[in-house]
């Protein structure tokens, strides 16, 4: 062996030792304390969304360069963040993914120059970006590098909304600045008793304002898809999370030039010409009469192709994805078996997010209404219906996807303009032949255009009831 075989032969030897020491991560123990937790580590949980053999790995042998602290003497290659590229079902995508064992995942300022290549590069290729949080927010021990740091990763991922796909996989802890990257991604998806998320934790909350609260109710799965509205997803392991996750990413086109996705399959395209009978069976005649939803979306679209988004806040507006004849559409819908399929605050919230992702995206939009009304009430008024609810006609108004609406039993009052209506720029409104539009409901109305009429009759009830039959007929019904 001449000089030169033996000096390559040891440049490989270190390429190795630097291999098999960067998949370490912060060592055997932390892992292992990592799996005794449900929870799988940075790698695996790649190994797991990625197709096999397909992931290929950037900067995996980086370095903080902090020397406080006693930091010049910990460092892990990689610096607990495993970054690249790879496909899922064939389609690529960049990834990081953050690992609790270097550091709690905290985030330094190689990190987030790690984190912000595989955001750059995306943006330059037009794929999805998905992130993997596991960190226990900034990396104290840096200081304001660490929070630039998040500053130069929220800057990437706002120049990156609606242009390429982001979205968010919230696997641990999620603290501090580690919240705000995923909240301005396009969807967040969390996993039950493990994944938490929150600006401050439970120990500072307590310090500042003496309130004693747990993990699981300040930032856990069932807070943040339920009540705060932040999370889209959960599930109940990992596994299923990165499988909810590979399902949604089949509806999404890779960027915002691609167009709209098809489905995968011939049978997933049949569209059943009897459905029509079914619907009818869906919709009460009685306008009162709640039904959900989500069982006329799964009536009308591709058989078993309704992939439903923050299915556990705002249940009275439905919205998700689905194929119609093959092709990915967006679908938002009034819910009558939630609140009466009302629209509040957080229902125009919900759906003007999805909406203006859709057109971003050049996702079809699809959109049923049946709607008594905006939500009345001073908590309502109080807290901003007018501008919330806004929220919602402006992203109908400005979208220029194909815009379809089926009208199905009502729509009344401003809730008709904004969802969806002909006059906001819609492309195709059809009409249930019991739909009714109208400023309000018959009783209402009559109530108010019929009051001195009804007070001085004899009568009151019979008038009443003549009235509100006279304007049923006029009013309720698609005709006019
Ligand atoms: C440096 C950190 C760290 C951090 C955790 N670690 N958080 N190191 N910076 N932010 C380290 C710990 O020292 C420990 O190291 C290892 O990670 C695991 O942490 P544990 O506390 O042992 O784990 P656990 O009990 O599971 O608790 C996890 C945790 C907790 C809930 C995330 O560590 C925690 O509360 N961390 C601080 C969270 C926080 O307040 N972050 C906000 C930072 S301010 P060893 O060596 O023992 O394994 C911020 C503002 C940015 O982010 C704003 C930008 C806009």
């Amino acid at each position: 062996m001449d000089s030169f075989e033996q000096k390559a032969n040891q440049a490989k030897e270190v390429l190795d030792l630097k291999r098999s020491q960067s998949v370490l991560g912060g060592g055997e123990k932390r892992q292992k304390a990592q799996h005794e937790r449900g929870k799988m580590t940075a790698r695996e949980r790649l190994t797991y969304l990625l197709d096999p053999g397909s992931f290929q790995e950037l900067d995996a042998f980086a370095t903080h360069d902090c020397r406080d602290f006693g930091m010049d003497q910990k460092s892990f290659l990689g610096d607990g963040v495993v970054t690249g590229y790879g496909t899922i079902d064939g389609k690529l995508v960049y990834v990081f993914s953050q690992d609790f064992t270097v550091f709690g995942g905290s985030l330094s300022a190689m990190m987030a120059k790690k984190i912000c290549k595989v955001q750059d590069l995306p943006l330059q290729n037009r794929a999805p970006i998905i992130g993997v949080n596991d960190s226990g927010g900034a990396r104290i021990q840096e200081g304001v590098a660490s929070l630039g740091g998040y500053a130069d990763i929220f800057y990437r991922n706002v120049q990156a909304s609606g242009v390429i796909p982001q979205i968010s996989l919230i696997m641990g802890p999620c603290a501090g600045g580690a919240v705000y990257s995923p909240a301005i991604t396009d969807f967040v998806v969390m996993v039950d008793q493990t994944s938490h998320m929150f600006i401050t934790g439970p120990e500072v909350i307590k310090t500042v304002t003496g309130e004693e609260v747990t993990f699981e109710e300040l930032g856990g799965s069932v807070t943040h898809t339920r009540d705060s509205g932040v999370a889209d997803m959960r599930f109940s392991s990992e596994a299923e999370a990165i499988t909810g996750l590979k399902r949604m990413l089949k509806y999404l086109p890779s960027s915002n030039r691609s167009g709209p996705s098809a489905a995968e399959s011939a049978a997933e395209t049949t569209t059943d010409p009897v459905k029509g009978g079914e619907i009818g069976q869906i919709i009460p005649a009685n306008p009162n009469q709640p039904y959900q939803a989500k069982t006329l979306i799964e009536a009308v679209v591709d058989e078993g192709s309704f992939f439903e988004v923050k299915e556990h806040f705002a249940k009275n507006i439905v919205v998700g994805f689905a194929h119609l004849g093959g092709t990915s559409v967006g679908v938002v819908a009034n819910n009558p078996g939630a609140l009466a399929g009302v629209l509040d605050i957080d229902a125009a919230i919900k759906a003007a997010r999805f909406v203006r992702f859709c057109d971003a995206f050049d996702i079809p939009l699809v959109t049923f209404v049946d709607v008594p009304g905006f939500l009345p009430g001073t908590d309502q008024e109080s807290g901003g219906i007018i501008r919330h609810g806004a929220k919602l006609l402006y992203p109908y108004c400005e979208a220029t996807v194909p815009k379809l609406t089926v009208n199905v039993r009502k729509a009344y009052g401003g809730a008709y303009d904004v969802m969806s209506s002909k006059h906001i720029g819609t492309d195709l409104n059809l009409a249930w032949p019991n739909a009714e539009i109208a400023v309000m409901g018959a009783a209402g109305a009559c109530n108010i255009i019929f009051r001195k009429e009804i007070a001085s009759a004899k009568d009151q009830e019979g008038k009443r009831k003549e009235l509100v039959d006279g304007y049923v007929e006029k009013f309720a019904n698609p005709y006019i």
